[in-house]
This record gives structure tokens, C-alpha cells and sequence, in this order.
């Protein structure tokens, strides 16, 4: 299988993003025990675009977890190309590897976040 040029081989098992789990330790973890791919929790692309240092950790990654994919999600069009843009910028801008992938969070049905962008109607 494979995602633009990252290769995750034959039949991958490949490790959720899981927001407050999938920090950088667990990742690793992970890549040691046989995961494809590891994923970043999801990142709020306001806090990025307000260069929020929270946000801006979540970022970092290592070079011995890659390929790893950097989850950012957000309901504002433009704040989502500026941190789809940061999230590709990840090793300049929060150091370490940077992202092999930038996974958008399409779907996440937690009402915190399902209900955002929704007239208020
Ligand atoms: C504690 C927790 C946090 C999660 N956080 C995210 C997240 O940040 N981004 C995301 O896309 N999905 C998130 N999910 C959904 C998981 O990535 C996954 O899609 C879901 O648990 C179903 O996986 P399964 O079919 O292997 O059980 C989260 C799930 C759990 C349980």
C-alpha cells in the first residue's frame, strides 16, 4: 500500500490517531512493536495559525518513528490551508522530523468538534 511516495508495504497496520494517546512515546513504542505507520493525535488548526505553543508540540515528531502522519482538523477553509501548510513546515517550525503525511481530520463525530461551523440556527 501506498500514500503518495510513503510505502507501508503489503497488508499495514497502521496506528490511530488518538487525541491525549498517541504523543510521541507511544508512537515510537509502536513503531518498535511492527506499526506501518504512526499518526499524531489531531491538531486544532486555529491554535497553529495563533501559534499556540500546544499546538506547536503536538507537531514534533522523531526521525525513528517516520513515517508518521500529522492529524490537524479545524471547520475555517483558510485556517485549514495555513495549517496544512505549517503541518508540511512541521521540522522547521516545531523541530524533529517534520510529517511524512498530513492527515486531515474529516470526520470526528465528538460534538465539541461535529458541532463547529454549524449555523447557529
Ligand atoms: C481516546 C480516543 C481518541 C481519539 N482521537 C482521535 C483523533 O484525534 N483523531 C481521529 O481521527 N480519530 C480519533 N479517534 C478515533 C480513532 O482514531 C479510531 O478511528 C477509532 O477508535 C476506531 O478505531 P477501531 O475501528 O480500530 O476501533 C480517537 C479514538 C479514541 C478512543
Amino acid at each position: 500500500m501506498k500514500i503518495g511516495n510513503v510505502d507501508l508495504g503489503e497488508r499495514p497496520v497502521v496506528l490511530a490517531p488518538m487525541e491525549d494517546v498517541t504523543d510521541v512515546s507511544f508512537r515510537v513504542l509502536c513503531r518498535e512493536q511492527g506499526a506501518a505507520m504512526v499518526t499524531t493525535e489531531f491538531i486544532p488548526s486555529d491554535g497553529l495559525i495563533r501559534d499556540a505553543a500546544k499546538a506547536i508540540a503536538k507537531m514534533r515528531t522523531l526521525e525513528e518513528e517516520s513515517p508518521v502522519a500529522i492529524q490537524i482538523y479545524g471547520h475555517i477553509p483558510e485556517s485549514m490551508v495555513d495549517a496544512a501548510r505549517m503541518a508540511d513546515n512541521a521540522a522547521e517550525i516545531a523541530g524533529g522530523h517534520g510529517a511524512d503525511i498530513v492527515d486531515i481530520n474529516f470526520g470526528c463525530p465528538v460534538s465539541k468538534n461535529a458541532g463547529r461551523g454549524q449555523d447557529p440556527a
